[in-house]
Formats: structure tokens, sequence, C-alpha cells
């Protein structure tokens, strides 16, 4: 059998990690500035979270959601600690998409209605409803298609506002930060004017941190820095430092009745122990303030930086814009300097994603070779 060949895949074969570093088969080393699409979040390999799922592994690994499973208990409650939403409930699931189909679900269930906001260069996910929300038309099937998402221009209020007064809207979905997109940061303005017009429309507001959360920002969650409180959050990606595991935070109000959402896997004894190593790992060693501090340091000396257009980011989540599509950079970077960075929708945007922990001798190695292949690029013309 062949693989379903969707991939464009780079010829390197990692065969081990640690911190923000890969080797592969033939123990070539490059530097992780992608975090496997923003997944990895304390570190390749790190020896406490090794620890912790082997020890979980060796005592049980999973059973169905139809039994008590007390670790679940003990990740919603450290969740709620660490993000400031002690008095949420949580629904745990297994990615990205999943967790934003649920959040459809539960914010139609709740209202009663159907139709969805959602807004241009937006990326929720793969799966129905998801992808429907999702500004990529190259991704969406005819069966995806749905007239009750109506996208909405970012950033644009008055834009907003119309739409909230044509139709009964169930929800509002935005990324903390718009990742895929080419990292757009939403205005604070923008938040709490959706945040407003839901609360007075009796619609709900979905704030889907899957990339920009779990302290990547410097905050817990990205939409912290606008000083709201969405009803529903959904997260994945860094939640588990790329053991499968996705969740969705629920407002009190939201009330659950049984057989109202459900999974097989969400919440397994595995995924719940990744994810609150995770958590412990980050407040043992601080990771948010790193991630602030690095991510200043790096947005700073970007900013300085001859060849670069606009830096857009906070914390560790960085979008570097050039007037020029950027893959050649980001092939230079991989091939010549072994460093991984991301893309994005936005051609010319170069997308910085490292793990929280990154170090700043790190954070020099990519700045001084970012530099050398502008120079380089610059004198070829
Ligand atoms: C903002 C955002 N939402 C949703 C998803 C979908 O997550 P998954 O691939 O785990 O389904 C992604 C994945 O890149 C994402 O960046």
């Amino acid at each position: 059998m062949n693989l379903f060949d969707v991939y464009p895949i780079f010829n390197i074969t990692p065969v081990k990690a640690e911190g923000s570093y890969i080797w592969d088969e033939k123990g070539e080393k490059y530097l992780d500035l992608y975090g496997g699409h923003a997944v990895i979040s304390i570190g390749h390999s790190h020896p406490y979270y090794i620890q912790q799922i082997t020890n979980q592994i060796n005592k049980i690994g999973f059973y169905s959601n139809a039994v008590k499973i007390p670790i679940q208990e003990k990740l919603a409650m450290k969740l709620g600690q660490r993000s400031g939403y002690e008095n949420y409930q949580l629904f745990l699931c297994n990615s990205g998409a999943e967790a934003n189909e649920n959040a459809f679900k539960l914010a139609s269930f709740h209202t009663g209605r159907k139709k969805v906001i959602a807004f241009r260069n937006s990326f929720h996910g793969r799966t129905s409803l998801a992808v429907a929300a999702t500004d990529d038309k190259t991704i969406v099937a005819p069966i995806n298609e749905s007239d009750n998402i109506i996208f909405c221009e970012w950033n644009e209020e008055d834009a907003l506002h119309r739409i909230f007064s044509t139709h009964e809207i169930a929800a509002v979905i935005i990324e903390g930060i718009q990742g895929i997109g080419g990292v757009n940061i939403p205005s604070p303005s923008f938040l709490q004017k959706i945040k407003w017009l839901c609360d007075n429309a009796g619609a709900l507001m979905i704030c889907d941190e899957i990339q920009s959360g779990y302290g990547r920002s410097g905050k817990f969650f990205a939409h912290q820095w606008a000083n709201i409180r969405p009803d529903i959050i959904t997260i994945a990606k860094g939640m588990g430092n790329g053991f499968p595991v996705a969740g969705v935070l629920i407002h009190p109000k939201i009330k659950a009745t049984h057989g109202l959402l459900g999974t097989t896997f969400g919440g397994s004894y595995l995924a719940c122990t990744a994810a609150i190593a995770v958590l412990d790992v980050m407040k043992e060693e601080n990771l948010m303030e790193n991630a602030s501090i690095m991510g200043a340091y790096l947005l700073h000396q970007l900013k300085e930086m001859k060849g670069v257009k606009e830096v857009r980011g906070i914390g560790l989540m960085l979008g570097i814009e050039f007037n020029f599509p950027c893959g050649s950079i980001r092939s230079e970077l991989l091939h010549t300097h072994k460093i991984f960075t991301g893309s994005s929708s936005n051609k010319n945007t170069l997308r910085v994603l490292p793990a929280l922990n990154i170090k700043k001798m790190e954070v020099e190695l990519f700045l001084a070779a970012l530099k050398n292949v502008l120079k380089n690029q610059m004198m070829n013309g």
C-alpha cells in the first residue's frame, strides 16, 4: 500500500530530537524554529514529559469515557488555574478541527441558531464546519460548503455590525492571532466589539487558540491581551507537545447533558498525562515569561533587519513579511543553514513558531542565518 500523497515534503528524515534541535538519519543537526507547526511547546523530548508518559503507560494507557478517569479532572483543574478560566468546563478531544466542530455544535445547541461569522484568511481545520469556516476554497469540498458561515473582513467593526443587524447569529469564531493566514493580530477593540455584539445578540464568541494559545503569546491565551473572556475557547497543538490532545473550554452558562458531545479517544490517560506534563514544565521553567522575552528580542532585531518589510506577532508567534515570495528564503534557511521555519497562506510571510523554551543563543543563530540569506538574495538580485 502507498501513502495517500497529500503532503509536499522535504527530503529530510528526522530520527531524534531534543530541545529546539532535530537530527536526521545522517546525523545532520537542524534548529527547529517551526516547532512541528506550533506543536512543540516545551521542547522536543523533554525528560520530565518522557518520564511522566512512560510511568503512565506502564500503569494504564486507555479506557473509554464510560469509567471514572480522575486524571481528566486533574488536568481540568490545572488548566483552569494556569489559564485563569477556573470556572469554565473542559471537554477533551483529539485535534484542533474536532475541538472547533464541538464548539460550533455547542453554540448551535445553546442558542438554537445556525449562522456563524468567520473572518477572511481564517483557518479552523479541515473537517465539516471547521473547513467551511476556513477561508481557503481549495480545501473546501462541495459537501463542506455551507450557507451557515458568513465571512467578514478582519478588524472591520462596521462590517461586523452590519452582519449582526441582518442575521440571527449563533456564534463568531476568531483566532487569538491568525496563524496560517500570515500572523495577523486582531485589534483589542475588535475583539471587545465581537464580545459585546455576541452578548447583546445572545450569540457565543468562540476563540480558536489552537495555534496562538498555551503560552505562545506570552499570556496563556492571546485574547487575554485584549482583556476579554470568550464563551468558548478551543485548544490543541502546544497542549500535548506532540501527543494528540485537544480541548474545548466552556463557559458555565452552557449546560452539559449526557450524550451532548462525545469521543472514543478524547481524554485518555496518556493524553491527559502529556497535557499535565506540559503545564507543569511551563510553570516550573517560566516558559510564558521566556516566550515574552525571546519574542520581544526577536521582534526588535527583525524589525531592524535590512530586507524585512514588516514583522507581526506577539511572543513566539511571529510573521516576517518580505516584499517578495519568501519560499527561497525558507529553502535556503533549511538547506544551507539547517533551520526549520514555517510558511503561510500569505506567500510573502515566513512564520516563526519555536518551542517556548528556546534559548537566546538559538535565537541569535537564526538571526545571523536570516541576515546572511537576505544579503545573498539582495546580491543575487
Ligand atoms: C488556528 C487553527 N485552528 C485549527 C487548526 C486545526 O487543527 P488540527 O490540524 O489539529 O485539526 C489549526 C491547525 O493548523 C490552526 O492553526
